[in-house]
């Protein structure tokens, strides 16, 4: 039997705190969320009854997953990443829960995990999986100029959200099974410059939220089709949107240097529009200080994310003030949307849950929308960040 005597245990007890405390504070941000996201149990692939769902915001918790894997080659990232992607498929890679005819462009995010797990461990199912969703895009409705629907229940509506979900994906699957397909190449540059087209505000040089080629629907401005308001995380998803389709896009195609122009077009309106005091973003972009408006969480991660990695690729310039902005901004991020919790989890604040376009799309619409602790998509774009802050 072990005996210890009252001030002996102390001292261990006191060094252990010490050393849990250490180790605590020498973890990075990125490993923290995603030990909290698995701690948490986050069903990725699942619903709250444990059927299988697809969800474009596991699929960006997953991308995270793969991200910090990357980063520390500890395999219980990608253990998870696997298991909540293994949950929508059965073992010939037909999606459990999918159906074609609803058009969704967001459930095509789900397919760079598909060809994630394709490029790793070789498995046929994924690549089937992967070419479904693919697929889709061969019938997806398109608007009078060759746009994308957002879903068949929105017609001829873009919205930017949806440029994240299917473009990168449309372009690294065209780089895998069809580099020599130049009607693919140029449909990826056709999504982009419709909306950069329709949706720029040319004052701000950001992008309303989306765009409705048919001028019909309630938010659609009757000459340009725009809606209303620039809405973070729609920017936030477009920003990335574009930067990360570069990495699977052929230099040596003319739309690689199209899209890199809106990309550097882009990100110094996004710094302009920054909260001189916080370094954040506001939740409506066009309406800073505003009441009710405030600095959201999940659009100012997308935009850090954004922008360290627009540097560290080269296509910002490293003195032009883009990390700069990024870093008081992850500054603020750490000290208003971090909580640490007794256990060592940490929560995340701040990201509000939806922003839709399905009904009005105007400034009360959007900040009526309650926010959401540990909200995936905010979660996520946290990791991001903070895989390129910790990579700088
Ligand atoms: C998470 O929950 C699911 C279903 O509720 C369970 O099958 C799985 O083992 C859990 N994973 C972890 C890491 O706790
Ligand atoms: C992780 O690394 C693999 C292998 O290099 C790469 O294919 C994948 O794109 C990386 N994932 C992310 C999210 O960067
Ligand atoms: C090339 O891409 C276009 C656009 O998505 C598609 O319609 C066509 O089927 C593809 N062609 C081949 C040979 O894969
Ligand atoms: C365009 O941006 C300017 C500057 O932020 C703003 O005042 C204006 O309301 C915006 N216009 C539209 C149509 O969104």
């Amino acid at each position: 039997m072990c005996r210890l005597d009252t001030a002996m245990a102390l001292r261990i007890l006191g060094s252990l705190c010490t050393f849990a405390a250490l180790s605590v504070a020498a973890k990075p941000y990125s490993v923290l969320m995603a030990d909290s996201v698995i701690a948490r149990n986050t069903t990725l692939g699942l619903d709250a009854s444990g059927a299988p769902k697809t969800d474009y915001q596991h699929g960006v918790i997953e991308r995270a997953l793969e991200m910090v894997y990357n980063a520390t080659g500890d395999s219980k990232y990608y253990a998870y990443q696997k298991w909540g992607v293994d949950n929508i498929i059965d073992s010939a890679g037909k999606l459990l829960d999918y159906s074609l005819s609803d058009y969704i462009l967001d459930d095509l995010r789900l397919g760079q995990e598909f060809l994630y797990l394709w490029l790793k461990t070789g498995e046929a199912k994924y690549k089937t999986a992967a070419n479904t969703l693919r697929n889709q895009l061969n019938t997806q409705p398109r608007n009078k100029d060759g746009g994308f629907w957002h879903k068949l229940k929105y017609p001829n509506q873009m919205w930017l959200d949806g440029q994240y979900m299917a473009l990168p994906f449309f372009a690294q699957h065209t780089a895998l099974f069809a580099p020599t397909n130049l009607t693919a190449l140029s449909d990826i540059v056709l999504q982009f410059t419709d909306l950069q087209i329709h949706a720029l505000n040319r004052t701000s040089g950001l992008l309303d939220h989306g765009y409705d080629a048919s001028h019909v629907a309630v938010w659609a401005d009757h000459i340009t089709g725009a809606s209303p308001h620039e809405w973070i995380r729609a920017m936030g998803w477009y920003t990335m949107a574009l930067l990360d389709v570069l990495d699977y896009f052929p230099k040596s195609h003319p739309g690689y240097a199209i899209i890199l122009g809106y990309f550097k077009a882009l990100m110094p309106a996004v710094v302009a529009a920054a909260d001189p005091v916080t370094g954040g973003w506001w939740l409506v972009m066009d309406q800073p200080g505003r009441a009710k408006n405030y600095i959201e969480s999940s659009g100012t991660a997308m935009f850090v994310y954004s922008l360290l990695k627009g540097v560290r690729v080269g296509f910002l310039d490293k003195k032009g003030g883009f990390v700069e902005a990024a870093e008081k901004a992850y500054e603020y991020m750490l000290e208003a949307f971090v909580v640490t919790n007794e256990d060592g989890t940490l929560d995340w604040e701040g990201t509000v849950k939806v922003g839709s376009l399905d009904g009005a799309g105007d400034y009360d619409y959007y900040v009526g929308v309650p926010l959401q602790t540990n909200d995936p998509k905010g979660v996520a774009a946290f990791i991001f960040a903070s895989v390129e802050y910790e990579q700088k």
